[in-house]
């Protein structure tokens, strides 16, 4: 396959090298088994064939290496012969396509695999690598979806041509802790590895892509039967721990089984003496999953926001009065735990978008003005898109009501419920929550607390910024203690969060409610530490 060698092209094909250290690394540890033969799946100009060279690789070791790129595999294969590898391969072309065949095949060829995979999502992709990547997930036998990334095909293939007992090193993004589009890679990681350690760097380590990635070590199982020792991630701050033998490393760090390799692999960030006490606290009877104490429902969906969310300005000009009801939808916004009067109207005064409009009357039913409001949409192609148009009239939008509690989608520090104390409704920004158990005020206070904010920092996910984002069903899988008829200072609280004290108000609703419950001030403090590392991880602090 040819290509410019520009900018634009090295995103397309993921053309992100390794530093050479890191590839000497990860290289060391699966020479360290003494393999006969290496798969490098997407070699690039040969980082890591430098690097097996760096580590007194055997010349007659069997090399097998792939790059869709031509003018890098020639380098690639120029380098090979350079170092005096005898047993050496460059195909030019996709590897996949190769891997395929050979999975169909069901060919075990390999006793090590190194390499940094391409990093490109799937909807960018070309037709016919976008069909090699659906390929592999079906001959494996995994659910496939579209928001894959190429370095997701890439491990499942590597690992499928890795003999029983073979190591694979590889930089991968850091998502794959997390994201939901790798839970299917992760389970299969977690069936087929007998253990998976990941070094997970504070810092980034291509800068360009801003996209965290780490170094990922897995031994395939030698028998199929054996348990996994599970996912171990290795936190590291700078480049000190390569003075450590990777084997050393690979060996010291303790895999967590069983539900980490399940689910997503955040929780191998935390010591077993962490989640020891997560666990002891989250076992006490008046701590809740919160799909059993609440309901969670998404916002509004109006299919065209500026058309619907509007300030009083908009409201007066076209005569909305009747078709206007309270709402807010970001958190400057709401920067409290209340949404009352007092907030709503120093919104209205800042002219914000505080109106939302709920108009249900036939078009000939309403006033000259409204329809002129109408109008002005239409001529905005607005009635044209997919969410208006299903419905009729297109401006008439379905699910009107809100909810006693409110709770943004995304947050920086730490998540928190919002009493909605003048009915305001929300849109796609926000959830509507429902408490079950206890009142409203209990339930938004009670939330501030720091086993509620690590459990939505292991449930959530984050992207480049950092930002946490929560879906309903990881909102549903967090824990909450509350007692009930507690009585909470939730003005000062309120207040406090408004002066972005978020970190002393969870501490101090912390150690409220977790010694009450028979927990120590101790564990609270231990508790808070452990919050914010995962806060600070994310956030890359
Ligand atoms: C992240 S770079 C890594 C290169 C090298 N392994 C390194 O670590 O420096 C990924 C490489 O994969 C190549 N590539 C992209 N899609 C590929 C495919 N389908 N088959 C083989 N190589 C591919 C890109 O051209 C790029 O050189």
């Amino acid at each position: 396959m040819k290509f410019k060698a520009d900018q634009t092209t090295q995103k397309l094909r993921g053309g992100y090298y390794t530093p050479q250290k890191l590839a000497d690394y990860a290289t060391k540890w699966i020479l360290h088994k003494r393999p006969e033969s290496v798969l490098e799946p997407s070699c690039g100009d040969g980082v890591f064939v430098q690097a097996l060279q760096n580590n007194g690789c055997e010349k007659a070791i069997k090399l097998s290496c792939f790059e869709l790129f031509d003018m890098e595999a020639k380098k690639a294969s120029k380098l090979c012969s350079g170092l005096g590898f005898k047993n050496f391969t460059v195909t030019e072309g996709d590897f996949l396509v190769w891997a395929n065949n050979k999975i169909n095949e069901s060919q075990s060829l390999f006793d090590a695999v190194v390499g940094n995979p391409p990093f490109i999502r799937y909807q960018f992709l070309e037709k016919s690598f976008q069909e090699q990547t659906e390929l592999v997930f079906k001959q494996l036998g995994q659910k496939f979806t579209k928001h894959t990334n190429a370095w997701v095909p890439f491990l499942f293939a590597s690992l499928a041509l890795l003999k029983n007992g073979g190591r694979m090193a590889m930089v991968i993004p850091s998502e794959i802790i997390h994201v939901m589009h790798a839970q299917s890679l992760r389970s299969y990681m977690g069936k087929v590895c007998s253990k998976i350690v990941i070094i997970d760097p504070k810092e980034i380590w291509f800068e360009d892509t801003l996209q965290g990635a780490v170094i990922i070590m897995a031994e395939k199982k030698k028998y199929t039967e054996i348990l996994s020792e599970g996912v171990a991630i290795v936190s590291v701050n700078g480049l000190s721990f390569l003075n450590e033998c990777p084997e050393a490393l690979f060996q010291r760090a303790l895999g967590i089984n069983g539900e980490t390799v399940e689910g997503k692999w955040t929780k191998a960030i935390l010591e077993i003496s962490e989640l020891t006490l997560i666990k002891r606290i989250i076992s006490h009877e008046s701590v809740h999953r919160f799909m059993d104490i609440a309901k969670v429902d998404v916002g509004i969906v109006t299919g065209a926001n500026k058309f619907f969310l509007v300030d009083n300005e908009t409201v007066n000009r076209y005569n909305l009065e009747a078709y206007a009801h309270p709402m807010f939808g970001r958190s400057q916004h709401c920067p409290g735990i209340f949404y009352d009067e007092a907030q709503h109207e120093s919104n209205q005064l800042k002219n914000l978008p505080t109106n939302f409009l709920y108009i249900e009357d036939d078009y000939n039913k309403l006033p000259s003005k409204v329809k002129s409001y109408i109008k002005l949409g239409e001529s905005e192609n607005l009635h044209e898109r997919y969410k208006c148009r299903i419905r009729k009239p297109w401006y008439k939008v379905p699910s009107i009501y809100s909810t006693e509690i409110g709770m943004l989608k995304r947050c920086h520090v730490a998540p928190r419920l919002i009493l909605n104390q003048v009915g305001a409704y929300t849109t796609d920004t926000a959830y509507r929550v429902t408490s079950m158990f206890t009142d409203a005020e209990n339930l938004v206070c009670s939330f501030l607390n720091p086993l509620t904010a690590i459990t939505a920092e292991l449930e959530g996910r984050y992207y480049g910024g950092g930002v946490l984002e929560l879906v309903p069903s990881e909102i549903e899988k967090i824990y909450i203690p509350v007692i009930e008829g507690y009585q909470h200072n939730s003005a000062s609280l309120n207040q406090m969060i408004k002066d972005g004290k978020v970190e002393d108000a969870i501490r101090m609703q912390g150690e409220a409610i977790l010694t009450e419950l028979g927990f120590s001030e101790e564990d609270n403090e231990q508790l808070m530490k452990i919050w914010q590392k995962l806060r600070d991880r994310r956030l890359r602090k």
